[in-house]
């Protein structure tokens, strides 16, 4: 996709760079980051061969279908409010799907974006801290962003094809490239756009009241897998909220109250 389509498009500030074929948005950008790259930069990819997911997991980053991006931003932010630019970058991926009629679009707990049921977006969030004095905080923040936009014909491969979805089926896919390529530079610019704007007020937390009302999770009874373990806990907890810092508020079946800052849930049906 060209550049341009995207700039055209935008209402905000950022550097757009676009390329065919990367091994991952978020590897060139932080190695990039560490060389001095400026704040705001967008890396943008057709396809990524060593798409990177959380955990450790890879991403599938296939031609055509997707939008593989990363942004870097040198943020005058505490690192624990680092969890923040995730979840912004959350709300501003489902505002971006629902703007071009793909929603509505949920968000789960704490970086995935659902669409009828399925996962059609991840968030790699990565930080650098300031090498001289980790103490001073940020040296920059790379936020990785994978959107399926369409489904491909023959579907996911069957290793993900339990979670993942798309924002739109495949019937919804135009024929043609350049009406693919016009959508994709909306959804991007949307969410750059709508980045920018929560960006700006990022301590007051605002946005997390949009968090919470796209959420998928609240008020679900949910399985707790600890992000060190990557095992699931035994006992279902219940999701009663989403704090400001972005934390998930869970009851357990004794009725104590916990929050919890980092992992991952599976939702689990009653
Ligand atoms: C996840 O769901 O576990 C997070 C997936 C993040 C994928 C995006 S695609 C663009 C950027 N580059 C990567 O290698 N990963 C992120």
């Amino acid at each position: 996709m060209e550049k341009e389509l995207i700039i055209e498009n935008l209402n905000s500030c950022w550097k757009v760079e676009a390329f065919q074929e990367v091994t991952s948005t978020n590897d060139i950008l932080k190695q990039r980051a560490l060389e001095g790259l400026e704040d705001r930069t967008v890396l943008i990819a057709e396809r990524q061969t060593k798409g990177k997911g959380r955990m450790g997991r890879s991403f599938y980053s296939p031609e055509e279908n997707g939008i593989y991006m990363s942004f870097l931003l040198r943020p005058l932010i505490p690192p624990d409010q680092a969890l923040l630019l995730t979840s912004a970058a959350a709300v501003a991926a489902a505002r971006a799907i629902d703007a071009v009629g793909g929603g509505p679009a949920l968000i789960k707990w704490v970086n995935d974006i659902y669409c009828r049921g399925k996962k059609v977006v991840g968030i790699l969030t990565e930080a650098g801290f300031s090498k001289d004095d980790p103490s001073q905080g940020l040296d920059y923040a790379v936020v990785g962003i994978g959107i399926n936009v369409w489904e491909a014909e023959e579907g996911f491969p069957p290793e993900i094809r339990d979670i993942a979805g798309a924002v739109f089926p495949w019937e919804k896919r135009p024929g043609r490239r350049e009406e693919r390529d016009r959508l994709k530079a909306q959804i991007i610019a949307r969410l750059l756009d709508s980045f920018d704007a929560i960006y700006k007020q990022l301590p007051e937390k605002q946005f997390m009241e949009i968090y919470r009302e796209k959420s998928l999770l609240i008020g679900k009874n949910v399985m707790v897998m600890s992000s060190t373990h990557q095992k699931m806990k035994s006992d279902p907890v219940h999701v009663i909220g989403v704090g400001d810092n972005a934390e998930l508020i869970v009851q357990d079946q004794e009725g104590k109250v916990t929050r919890l800052f980092s992992g991952e849930v599976s939702v689990r049906e009653i």
